[in-house]
C-alpha cells in the first residue's frame, strides 16, 4: 500500500542504519553463536544471547511472558521461542542499539499473518528498544497494555485485523516517535481522542472499528502532519450530527488521503475541503451528505480519486472538477445531482478505465436529464422540493439546522455493504 511505503521510506531516512541492521539480522541468523553455552568467554556487549546482555535478558522475560499467554499458534511461529537466544526467535528482529551500537537489542517484531490467538501482557513494556511492531492479521484480544508507554522508540505500530477491544489505546499518543498507527479492523469503541489530531503521525488507520465520535477539534492550531487519514466504517453520527468541520483546513500542508466512507457523515461539505491542496484521494461515499460540491474543490490539482457516491448531494457537477488534471476516478452515483457542466458531459459513464480521458466515471442514479440509469422523476422532484441551505447547515455542533437536508427516499438508497479497506501490507 502506498501509504505504508511512504511511512516506510521516511522510516528508512530516519533510522537507516538501525533498520538496515534489523533487515540484515533477518538474513544473518547463521552468524549467531551459542554464547549462552560459554558466556563466560564472550564479550557481554556484543552478545546475541540474553545470558550476558541485560537488554536481551529483559526481552527474554517479555517474550516468555508473551508466549505463556499465546493460546493458539497454528503456524508454529512461536514454537522456537525457547532459550535465551531471543534474536533467533521467529518474528523477532535484533539490531545494534541506537544509544550504544555495541549492544544488540530487540528492535522489531513482525508476526503479520501468524493467526496467533492470545493477548499482549504487561511485560511487553520491557521491550524498550522496539521500533516496529507488526501484528497484522492475528487473533490477539484484550487491550493494549499501558506499559506500552515504555516503548519510547516505537515508530510503526500495526495492530490491524485482530480482536482488540476497549477505548482508543491512548497510550500510543504518549509515544514520542510514533509515525504510523494502524489499528483498523478491531473492536475498539468510544470516541477518538482530539489529541490524535495534534500528534505528528504520518498515517492513521482507524477504520472498521466501533468508534463513536471523531473529534476533529474545531480550532486546530498545532501543525498537524498526517498525510493519510482513514476513518471509514465507524458510526460517528449515532444520536448526533457528524459533519466535517472547517478546521480540517489545518491539515492542508500534509493531507493526501482522507477516507470517511460509511461514517454517518451529514451536512454540507465545507469549502475548506478545497483548500487541502495536496489531496489525492477524497472518499466520503455511503453517508448522508447534502448540498452541492464546493466550488473550491476545482482547485485540487493533485486529486486522483473522488468518491461522493451514495449521499444526498444535489446541484451541478462543476466542469472544474471534471477537468482536474490528475483525476482518474470520479464517482458521483446515487445522489441527486441534476446537472453536469462543460466537459463533464463528455465523460462517459463507465466503471472501467477505457473511455474518455482515461477517467473512470460513474454518475448513475442521479437526476441527470440526459443520462441513462437515473432516478425516477418522482424521486427527483421530491428531493428538489427540499432545497439545502448550507449556510444554515454550517452551525454544526450547535444543534438545529439539520432539518434542511433532503428527506432520503428510503428505497432509493440501498444500505452500504461496507466497502473493504483491508489491511494491505505484510
Ligand atoms: C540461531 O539459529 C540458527 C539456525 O536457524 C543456528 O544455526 C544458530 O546456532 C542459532 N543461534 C543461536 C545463538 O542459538
Ligand atoms: C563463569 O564461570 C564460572 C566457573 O567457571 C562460574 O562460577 C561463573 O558463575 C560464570 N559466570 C557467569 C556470568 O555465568
Ligand atoms: C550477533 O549477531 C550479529 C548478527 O547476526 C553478528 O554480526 C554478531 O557477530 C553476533 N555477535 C556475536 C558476539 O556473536
Ligand atoms: C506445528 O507443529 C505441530 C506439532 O509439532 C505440527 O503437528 C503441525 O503440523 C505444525 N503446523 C505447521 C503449520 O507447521
Ligand atoms: C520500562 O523499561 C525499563 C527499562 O528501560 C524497565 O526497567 C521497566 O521495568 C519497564 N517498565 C515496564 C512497565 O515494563
Ligand atoms: C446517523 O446520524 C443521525 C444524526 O445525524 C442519527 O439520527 C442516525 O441514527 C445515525 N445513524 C445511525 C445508523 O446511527
Ligand atoms: C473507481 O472508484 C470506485 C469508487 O471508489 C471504485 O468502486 C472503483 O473500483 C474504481 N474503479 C477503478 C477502475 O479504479
Ligand atoms: C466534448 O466533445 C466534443 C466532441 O469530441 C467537443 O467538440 C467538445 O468541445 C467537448 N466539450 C467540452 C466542453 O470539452
Amino acid at each position: 500500500m502506498a501509504s505504508f511505503s511512504l511511512s516506510f521510506l521516511i522510516f528508512l531516512l530516519h533510522f537507516s542504519s538501525f533498520l538496515n541492521n534489523i533487515m540484515a539480522a533477518k538474513h544473518n541468523h547463521h552468524h549467531d553463536h551459542h554464547h549462552h553455552i560459554n558466556h563466560n568467554h564472550s564479550s557481554p556487549s556484543t552478545s546475541n544471547s540474553s545470558d550476558s546482555n541485560p537488554r536481551l535478558h529483559q526481552a527474554f522475560i517479555a517474550l516468555q511472558a508473551w508466549k505463556r499467554v499465546i493460546y493458539s499458534d497454528p503456524n508454529n511461529f512461536t514454537s522456537n521461542w525457547l532459550g535465551p537466544s531471543v534474536c533467533n526467535y521467529t518474528g523477532i528482529y535484533c539490531a545494534p542499539s541506537i544509544d550504544n551500537p555495541d549492544i544488540r537489542v530487540v528492535a522489531g517484531i513482525d508476526l503479520n499473518h501468524a493467526d496467533i490467538a492470545g493477548f499482549l501482557p504487561d511485560e511487553l513494556g520491557l521491550l524498550t528498544d522496539l521500533a516496529l511492531i507488526h501484528l497484522n492479521s492475528n487473533r490477539f484480544c484484550g487491550i493494549v497494555p499501558s506499559t506500552f508507554s515504555n516503548l519510547s522508540l516505537l515508530y510503526e505500530l500495526d495492530l490491524s485485523n485482530n480482536r482488540f477491544v476497549g477505548p482508543f489505546p491512548t497510550v500510543v499518543l504518549s509515544l514520542p516517535t510514533l509515525n504510523y498507527l494502524d489499528i483498523r479492523f478491531n473492536d475498539f469503541e468510544g470516541p477518538l481522542p482530539p489529541k490524535l489530531f495534534s500528534k505528528k503521525l504520518d498515517a492513521v488507520f482507524v477504520n472498521n472499528n466501533r468508534f463513536t465520535s471523531l473529534n476533529i477539534p474545531q480550532t486546530l492550531t498545532a501543525s498537524t502532519s498526517a498525510s493519510v487519514l482513514v476513518f471509514a466504517n465507524n458510526n460517528y453520527g449515532k444520536g448526533k450530527k457528524f459533519m466535517i468541520p472547517p478546521s480540517i483546513v489545518n491539515f492542508a500542508n500534509s493531507l493526501e488521503e482522507l477516507v470517511l466512507t460509511n461514517t454517518n457523515l451529514s451536512g454540507c461539505l465545507p469549502q475548506e475541503i478545497g483548500f487541502l491542496y495536496k489531496l489525492k484521494v477524497f472518499d466520503v461515499s455511503f453517508n448522508q451528505i447534502v448540498g452541492p460540491i464546493p466550488y473550491s474543490m476545482a482547485g485540487l490539482f493533485h486529486l486522483e480519486q473522488l468518491n461522493l457516491g451514495h449521499n444526498m448531494m444535489g446541484g451541478a457537477v462543476p466542469a472544474g472538477i471534471c477537468e482536474l488534471p490528475n483525476l482518474a476516478n470520479l464517482t458521483v452515483s446515487y445522489n441527486f445531482f441534476c446537472e453536469e457542466d462543460g466537459v463533464c458531459l463528455n465523460l462517459t459513464s463507465s466503471r472501467s478505465k477505457s473511455k474518455t480521458k482515461g477517467v473512470v466515471f460513474d454518475d448513475r442514479r442521479n437526476c441527470l436529464p440526459e443520462r441513462r440509469f437515473q432516478r425516477s422523476e418522482k424521486e427527483c422532484s421530491a428531493a428538489l422540493e427540499r432545497p439545502v441551505d448550507c449556510e444554515v447547515d454550517h452551525g454544526f455542533g450547535a444543534g438545529g439546522g439539520g432539518g434542511a437536508a433532503f428527506a432520503p427516499v428510503p428505497a432509493a438508497v440501498p444500505l452500504p455493504s461496507a466497502p473493504s479497506l483491508s489491511p494491505a501490507h505484510s
